[in-house]
């Protein structure tokens, strides 16, 4: 399939050009790189051996260079990546994030409508279960409230992009719930890059780690887990990045609306994150417990049986391989892209 990804120069949609490639399809980029760099374009072609990544540094809000897009090319679907995603940054700019998240989606359905492209895989996010009712959780979980307006964006983008289908049932739409996507490709020359002081546990370890942050603040170690620190389901990047291309069967079969949740079933706790990523690269972490932040939650893992039974799609690194290739990633891009 020749395949848009919006977002696509960002963290996970650069690891999932190469598994579509892999896999034998083809990509178009586009991104106004807000916060990424094409320098990690740069270094998926040569990861995976091509002249360069077709690329428009175009934003999805505008939809008269996004209308050129798609009269320049032909697409089977589009993995929409694009949108912001801090979580804290999105409590003090609601505005800015649901203009850029909700308004941006808008324009996007309306133009791939036009063009006659209504396959869509949308990022969605664990988060969109608020504190789950039940652990595992599964699709079947009610969706609960978030606490954020960047969540927000992710409930109420599931819900039209329902609706769209509901309305037009030639729209096959996949939502694919991510989990907590760390690791990098096991190369070292392309991953996460956060802008600023990192809102998520790992790219926080490993500017620790490198000397960038002095100490990793542990927020709360009270809460109802073995413990007492929050418990996660981490996955590694290549392999949410491969449930892109797992997902592509589902449309391929018309599935009209699917939700998957993309995660390996395994809850780890900070504690146990900092302490696996000292022992698998030999580095020290120095770390202090601090208050709980507010909207944390204590535990949030999944049941992914659904994408292993109906895509044969089965998450197949662990904690170590993720603590090591975010470590590889980080020891040898301090900076991240900038040189
Ligand atoms: N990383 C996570 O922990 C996580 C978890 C759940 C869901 N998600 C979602 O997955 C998607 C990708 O996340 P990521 O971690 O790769 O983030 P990222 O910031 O690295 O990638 C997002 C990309 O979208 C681009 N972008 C933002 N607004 C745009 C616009 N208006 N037009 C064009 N491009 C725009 C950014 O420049 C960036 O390259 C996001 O939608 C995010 O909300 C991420």
């Amino acid at each position: 399939m020749n395949i848009l990804l919006t977002g696509g120069a960002g963290y996970i949609g650069s690891h999932t050009i190469i598994e579509l490639y892999k896999a034998g399809h083809s990509v178009v980029v586009v991104d106004n790189l807000s916060n990424s760099s094409a320098v990690s374009l740069k270094r998926v072609a040569e990861i995976i051996g091509v002249d360069g990544i077709p690329f428009y540094k175009v934003d999805v809000l505008d939809r008269e260079a996004l209308n050129k897009v798609f009269d320049e090319n032909r697409f089977d679907a589009v993995i929409h990546f694009a949108g912001l995603k801090a979580v804290g940054e999105s409590v003090a700019k609601p505005l800015e994030y649901y203009h850029n998240n909700m308004t941006g989606t808008f324009v996007l359905l309306d133009v791939m409508r036009k063009h006659g492209c209504k396959n869509i895989i949308f990022s969605s996010s664990a988060t969109v279960y608020g504190d789950p009712a039940v652990i595992p959780i599964t699709e079947e979980c009610p969706k609960g409230h978030c606490t954020n307006p960047y969540g927000q964006t992710k409930s109420m983008l599931e819900e039209v992009l329902m609706d769209v289908q509901k309305a037009d049932n030639e729209w096959n739409v996949v939502l694919l719930r991510y989990f907590n996507p760390i690791g990098a490709h096991p190369c070292g020359r392309i991953g996460e890059n956060p802008n600023g002081i990192p809102n998520n546990l790992m790219p926080y370890i490993t500017q620790t780690a490198v000397g960038k942050r002095q100490e990793l603040g542990v927020f709360g170690n009270d809460y109802d887990t073995p413990d007492g620190t929050g418990v996660r389901d981490y996955i590694h990047v290549c392999d949410l990045a491969s449930g892109h291309v797992a997902a592509l069967q589902a449309i391929a079969k018309k599935c009209g609306v699917a939700v998957y949740n993309l995660g390996t079933g395994n809850g780890s706790s900070v504690l146990e994150v900092v302490n696996a990523f000292m022992k698998v690269n030999g580095v020290k972490v120095p770390y202090s417990i601090k208050p709980r932040r507010p909207g944390d939650i204590a535990t949030c893992y999944c049941n992914p049986a659904k994408a292993e039974k109906e895509l044969g799609w089965k998450a197949k690194y662990n904690l170590e391989d993720m603590c090591r290739d975010s470590w590889n990633w980080q020891s040898q891009n301090p900076n991240g892209y900038e040189e």
